[in-house]
């Protein structure tokens, strides 16, 4: 042992527990004020920051609620762009359009990095990261391009994306007119149609709506298990049910891996079926083998199923129940189906354009209810200016979505439905900047396209054939207030879908 390190270690045998405590409280004291007067550093204005946990203590005083409003407060004291320390993690929470544009599309050379040091990922994707959503730097971008090239390459195959949407529209209506017009709890069969998409294109296969896959309860129960924020703090192991997450983690790729080693046994290169396929072949070819590595393939399949299967799902469980509670948008909405596509055939991409309201009705239940609230973490992988602040390398950036898509500058009332704020006066539908469920600049969420078009066929194949109402003496679901883990949910709640 070191001579200092020996002294302080005989000076602390010989004084009481006390003395220790206050030597370590001051050491830690000293420590905080040196780091928070970095002269490089100029952080924007945040609430109090305490050693070791940060500002924990306030963010789970006022997070009480669990609700995507909770840190709204925060910002009208500290402004819109703010300094907040998540246990020993420097974070920048950006409220506004203009910063998250500042920051993700203007400075996206030094701000499109992911986090990947934080214990959290840490344990499951490992320090430099994999995949697709948690890689960095010119491996991202790489694997980025592979990972959109071959969902494209996929689509053009055996059956379009669309038919296969399609497809599981009619198994929806089917299944859910099995229950007659009585009350039933929507969720978990739009879970499981949302689930075979993304399965038909990843593993080929679907399942049908009486067995469970045994994919879909796993990821149900990690995406439950974690509040967002405490993901990013090395405290997350005390805070967070690690055991049970890693468990659950390890189950969903056990699972993935049973799946390869199935679709090895009857791979044929030449008749590339799914992604699972893409994976053999990749490997096997080891084009590039720095980028294509197992584990990033691998990972890249994880990816497509956590991002793509859950966020889809909420926005129709959303759906739902904004129909429910405003049964005039559900009726124009319908008259325009009756219109445009009538009772004979399915909905497509193409009627979309024929479609205002319903383009309309959609695009304020993204707004409305923005399933990925805080976005996914950024992190910075050099020194950045933002608005003026030196921002230091390694720092998370939050590009908060909830508040701009609910902020009353740039949406009127912006916690009412309204889908009318979508029309021009001669009923077309308008673009706003401010629209931005999916994030925005290169890390942009790589399902939109995929996610639009799942949305507006479910949407409107189950208003062609059903009329969605509140179940007699119950209360109608709360659209605003939800569940709010990762994704933000609506608290679960029952309908009857009346035959039309
Ligand atoms: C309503 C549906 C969806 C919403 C609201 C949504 C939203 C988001 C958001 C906010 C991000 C973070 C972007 C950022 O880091 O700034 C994201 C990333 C991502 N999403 Fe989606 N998403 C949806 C559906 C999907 C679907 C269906 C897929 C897959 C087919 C998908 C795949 C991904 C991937 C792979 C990323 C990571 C992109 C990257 O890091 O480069 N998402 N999504």
């Amino acid at each position: 042992m070191p001579k200092v390190a020996y002294g302080l270690f005989e000076y602390f045998s010989t004084v009481g527990l006390p003395t220790v405590l206050i030597f370590v409280a001051g050491l830690l004291l000293s420590l905080w004020i040196l780091s928070s007067r970095n002269p490089r550093v100029k952080w924007p204005p945040g609430p109090l920051c305490f050693p070791v946990v940060g500002c924990l203590p306030q963010l789970i005083i006022s997070g009480r609620r669990r609700q995507p409003t909770d840190l709204l407060p925060w910002y009208d004291t500290y402004g819109d762009i703010m300094h907040v320390k998540f246990g020993e993690q420097h974070v920048i929470m950006l409220g506004t359009y203009e910063l998250i544009q500042e920051a993700f599309v203007k400075n996206a050379a030094t701000v499109s990095a992911r986090p990947t040091w934080i214990y959290f990922l840490r344990q499951t994707v490992g320090k430099g990261g994999a995949g697709v959503i948690f890689k960095s730097g010119h491996e991202w971008k790489e694997l980025r391009r592979f990972t959109l090239s071959s969902l494209r390459d996929l689509g053009l195959g055996r059956k379009s994306l669309q038919e296969r949407i399609q497809d599981e529209a009619r198994y929806l209506v089917q299944n859910i007119e099995d229950e007659n017009g009585k009350a039933f709890s929507p969720s978990d069969r739009i879970g499981k149609a949302a689930s075979n998409i993304i399965s038909l294109i990843v593993f080929g296969a679907r399942h049908d709506f009486n067995d469970t896959p045994e994919l879909l309860p796993v990821l149900e129960e990690a995406l439950k298990s974690g509040e967002g924020i405490q993901f990013f703090t090395n405290l997350a192991r005390f805070l967070m049910p690690m055991e049970k997450i890693m468990s659950l983690v390890d189950r969903l790729y056990s699972l993935i891996r049973q799946e390869v080693d199935r679709h090895r046994q009857s791979f044929d290169p030449t008749d590339i079926r799914d992604f699972i396929d893409l994976f053999i072949k990749v490997t096997q070819e080891e084009q590039d083998p720095e980028i294509y590595t197992e584990w990033n393939v691998f990972r890249i399949i994880v990816d497509l199923y956590l991002a793509g299967t859950d966020t889809t799902a909420t926005t129709l469980r959303w759906s739902l129940v904004h129909m429910v509670n405003h049964p005039d948008v559900q009726k124009r909405v319908q008259q325009e189906i009756d219109q445009v596509i009538g009772q004979g055939r399915v909905a497509k991409m193409e009627d979309k354009a024929r479609m205002p309201f319903t383009e309309a009705t959609i695009l304020e239940v993204f707004r409305l209810s923005t399933v990925v609230p805080m976005g996914a973490p950024h992190a910075t992988s050099e020194t950045t200016n933002l608005a003026g602040y030196t921002i230091p390398k390694g720092t998370i950036i939050m590009g908060d979505l909830y508040p701009v898509l609910h902020d009353k500058n740039n949406f009127e009332d912006p916690y009412k439905l309204k889908p009318e704020r979508w029309l021009d006066d001669d009923g077309k539908v308008i673009k706003s900047d401010k629209m931005i469920p999916f994030s925005m600049g290169p890390r942009i969420c790589l399902g939109k396209g995929h996610a639009e078009m799942e949305s507006f066929i479910f949407f409107t194949t189950l208003l062609q054939n059903f009329t969605f109402k509140v179940p007699e003496g119950e209360k109608p679901p709360d659209g605003v207030e939800g569940l709010n883990t990762i994704s933000f949910t609506p608290y679960p709640y029952d309908v009857c879908a009346v035959r039309r």
